[in-house]
Order: structure tokens, then C-alpha cells, then sequence
């Protein structure tokens, strides 16, 4: 089974550019860039990923600690073709990236290095590893809507080379109408459209209904709770709304995250994909460790598996040819090893 996930070609829908970051990258940036970290070696760092408290909360303030490291255009050139390389292992062929344009601008890091580094880094990974890729900002939701529309003011130069708005960060009190006008905005940009709805947030329900019905988003990150309201679920299900699960783990996790409650999602008939979020911060990592892990304790098939990455690049924001090329290569690929597709 690990061979057949890790041959199949994989679609990344769900992956946060400064979550890429593994331990020993954090310490050589950190040292390179002068930060000033609590931990001076890796060992330190991995730690501290596993003491961090449970839930978003603490993930996020270890995320944007050591996110801090990365400060310069060549330093995102570098995480960025690194991740591609390491895509290319996991025979992730195209990948739909975030990144979070306010948590470095805010350091004084200009919008052009980001994104100039990060466009880099995705054309020299393109050349070197035969690996695709679009790029997505997200709204960091706990700062201010004239924030985030300043934001989308700094991308105007870059519209062509930025594929789609997503919206992460700490959800506790941000719901998201209150960035209904930054939407409103986006989508007439041109922009595709997605937005975290994070598992067991207050309001989780509302919030993705609010994603539906008020921000009009094309796809939905995470959404695990989707599943405690059926008309929620039909309406997901109606307008092909692509979630975007994260089943990863920590060490100190008995096994992958929501997997129950994700295998529902699909039994019901919801097109979800397999994601890992920031695969340098969890124990999961990339897809085909992921994929492996949470394949048996979820009961999977090779075809329930091959559905999956079919799921990825028909939710994918990739235009119809390439869609049903990617799609022809995983059902090739299926058949091939005897799998007869679902
Ligand atoms: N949720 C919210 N914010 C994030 C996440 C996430 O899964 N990953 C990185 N920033
Ligand atoms: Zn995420």
C-alpha cells in the first residue's frame, strides 16, 4: 500500500508555505537573519513543537515564532524551491501554495520581496523538479479589514502571478463576515476564493455556511464540522464545494487527527481532499506519509485512495485541460496496478 500512495500523483491543495520550515532550517535562518530564538539548536525546536499546547492557539504562536526566521527575498526563494524538491519526492506534481503576506509585511518585509522570492523559488523548483504550482495569500483574520484590503492593494502589481485569497490565522472572534467586503473585492479581481473553517472553533458550523453564503468561496480549509448539520452537508455537496482536511499528527498524538470524522465527510459524499497543512511543524510531513498513515486506520481502499487524489485536482483551481491530464495520469496509474477507480 505505502508504494501505491507513494507512486500515485498527488494534487497539495492545503499547505502554508512558512509551515515548511523544519526544525534544523528554523536554527540556520534564525542564526543566519540574527532572530532571536528560545531554542539555539534543533533538538530545541522539536521540543517545543511537542510541548506546544494542543489546538490553534498554540500551534499558531509556535508557527509565527519561528515563521519570523524566514526575512529575506533568497530567504523565501530557498524554503520555497526546497518544498518542491521535496514535492517531487512525494510525487506531488502540482501544489497550490499559501502564504501569509501580513506576517511579514508587518516585520517590514515588502510584499515585492515575498512574493518575488516565492515566484523564484516556484520557477527554478518548475525547471529542477518538473513540479507545478500557484500561489494564494491569505488574510491573517485577526488583524483589520483595512488591513487586508491594503493587502490586496500591494497585490495588484502581481494579480497574474497570485491564483486566489484564502483566510487563516486565529479564528476565535473573527468570523468570516467580518471580511465580506475583502471578498467582495477579490472575486471581482478575479481572484478564486477559499477560507479555513479550523476543526472545533466556536461557531464552526456558522462560520462555513458564512464562507458559502456570504464570502462565496470556492473551496472550504478544513471543515471537519461541516458534518453535525445535514442541510449544510447537502449544500456542500450540491454546489461541489472541494474541503480540504488536514489528518496530521504530532508525536505525542496517538494516531492522525479527525480521521472518524473525516472518513464521514467522505462517506457522505463530499469531495475532500488529503492535506498537510504545515508538514515541517507536525510528525505527519508530506502526502505519501500522510496518505500511508491515515490510509489503514480509516479502512481506505486502493480505490477510496485513488478517488482522493482525483478529488485534489478536480478541486483544484488548474483549468479544465490540465485538470482532466493530471486526472488521465492518476486513473492510468489506478489501472495499472490493477485498481478499478470508484
Ligand atoms: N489554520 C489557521 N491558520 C494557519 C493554519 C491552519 O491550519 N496553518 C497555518 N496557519
Ligand atoms: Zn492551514
Amino acid at each position: 500500500m505505502r508504494d501505491f500512495i507513494a507512486g500515485l500523483p498527488k494534487a497539495e491543495l492545503h499547505l502554508h508555505i512558512e509551515g515548511t520550515l523544519r526544525p534544523e532550517a528554523v536554527v540556520r535562518l534564525g542564526q543566519r537573519n540574527g532572530v532571536d530564538l528560545p531554542f539555539d539548536s534543533a533538538s530545541g525546536v522539536v521540543r517545543a513543537l511537542a510541548d506546544r499546547p494542543a489546538g490553534l492557539e498554540g500551534f499558531l504562536d509556535h508557527h509565527y515564532l519561528v515563521g519570523d526566521t524566514i526575512c529575506t527575498g533568497e530567504d523565501f526563494f530557498e524554503v520555497t524551491h526546497e518544498l518542491l524538491e521535496t514535492c517531487r519526492l512525494n510525487n506531488i506534481v502540482y501544489v497550490e501554495l499559501f502564504f501569509d503576506p501580513q506576517a511579514h509585511t508587518s516585520r517590514g518585509i515588502p510584499f515585492d520581496a515575498v512574493v518575488d522570492g516565492i515566484q523564484r523559488g516556484l520557477e527554478q523548483g518548475r525547471a529542477d523538479f518538473a513540479v507545478d504550482a500557484n500561489l494564494i495569500m491569505c488574510i491573517n483574520r485577526e488583524r483589520t479589514v483595512e488591513s487586508a484590503l491594503e493587502m490586496l492593494d500591494q497585490a495588484r502589481p502581481h494579480r497574474d502571478r497570485i491564483i486566489g485569497l484564502g483566510m487563516d490565522s486565529y479564528e476565535e472572534g473573527n468570523p468570516p463576515r467580518k471580511f465580506v467586503d475583502v471578498f467582495a473585492r477579490a472575486r471581482q479581481e478575479g481572484y478564486r476564493l477559499t477560507a479555513h473553517c479550523d476543526v472545533d472553533q466556536t461557531k464552526s458550523v456558522q462560520h462555513i455556511w458564512e464562507c458559502i453564503d456570504l464570502l462565496g468561496v470556492d473551496r472550504i480549509d478544513h471543515g471537519v464540522n461541516c458534518i453535525e448539520d445535514p442541510a449544510l452537508v447537502a449544500e456542500l455537496v450540491r454546489r461541489d464545494i472541494c474541503l480540504t482536511p488536514c489528518p496530521v499528527w504530532r508525536s505525542t498524538d496517538p494516531g492522525p487527527q479527525d480521521i472518524d470524522r473525516i472518513r464521514t465527510m467522505y462517506d457522505l459524499g463530499l469531495r475532500i481532499t488529503l492535506n498537510s497543512d504545515d508538514p515541517g511543524e507536525f510528525d505527519s510531513g508530506y502526502l505519501t506519509d500522510l496518505m500511508t498513515g491515515v490510509q489503514d486506520p480509516s479502512g481506505y481502499s486502493k480505490a477510496d485512495m485513488t478517488r482522493l487524489a482525483i478529488n485534489a485536482f478536480e478541486g483544484s483551481w488548474l483549468d479544465r485541460v490540465a485538470k482532466d491530464r493530471h486526472i488521465a495520469a492518476v486513473l492510468e496509474y489506478a489501472t495499472s496496478h490493477g485498481v478499478a477507480p470508484t
